[in-house]
């Protein structure tokens, strides 16, 4: 699974902490954000890129904490490279005019976002 943009890697230790069985990949555009990221994350495979570029189609699950107006990008990148039946998993922000198949609250106040890719998506945007 992956953390598309994972900053310093609060993100992949949650994941983990929830799927302690997963193999677990983060991205990250800034090289000292990266590094400190796999420092805190050995067990995660940790690489310097943009995630817009990377293909996401290898994994069955790709998790975001981006900015609001990324959103109808990521759902786009998401239904272009993401096999049916994978997840885009967004902390706090929803992609505007799509049905997510859950929302779930966060201890911290947040909402996490859960979109399962189908046949034939059309991506709306
Ligand atoms: C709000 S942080 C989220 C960190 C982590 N995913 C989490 O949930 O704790 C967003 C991160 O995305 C990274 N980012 C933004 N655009 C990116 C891009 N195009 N490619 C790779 N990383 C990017 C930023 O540098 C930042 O570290």
């Amino acid at each position: 699974m992956l953390d598309a943009g994972c900053g310093l890697g609060d993100g992949l230790l949650a994941l983990r902490q929830a799927y302690p069985l997963g193999e677990w990949h983060g991205l990250e555009w800034s090289r000292p954000l990266r590094w400190l990221c796999a420092r805190r994350c050995p067990w995660a495979r940790v690489e310097r890129g943009d995630i817009w570029q990377a293909d996401w189609g290898a994994y069955p699950l790709v998790y975001l904490f981006q900015r609001p107006e990324s959103m109808p990008r990521a759902w786009t990148k998401a239904c272009t490279d993401m096999a049916p039946g994978s997840y885009l998993v967004s902390l706090e922000f929803p992609v505007p005019g799509v049905t997510a198949q859950a929302r779930m609250p966060t201890p911290g106040g947040r909402t996490v976002w859960v979109y399962r890719i189908q046949p034939n998506q059309p991506t709306g945007h």
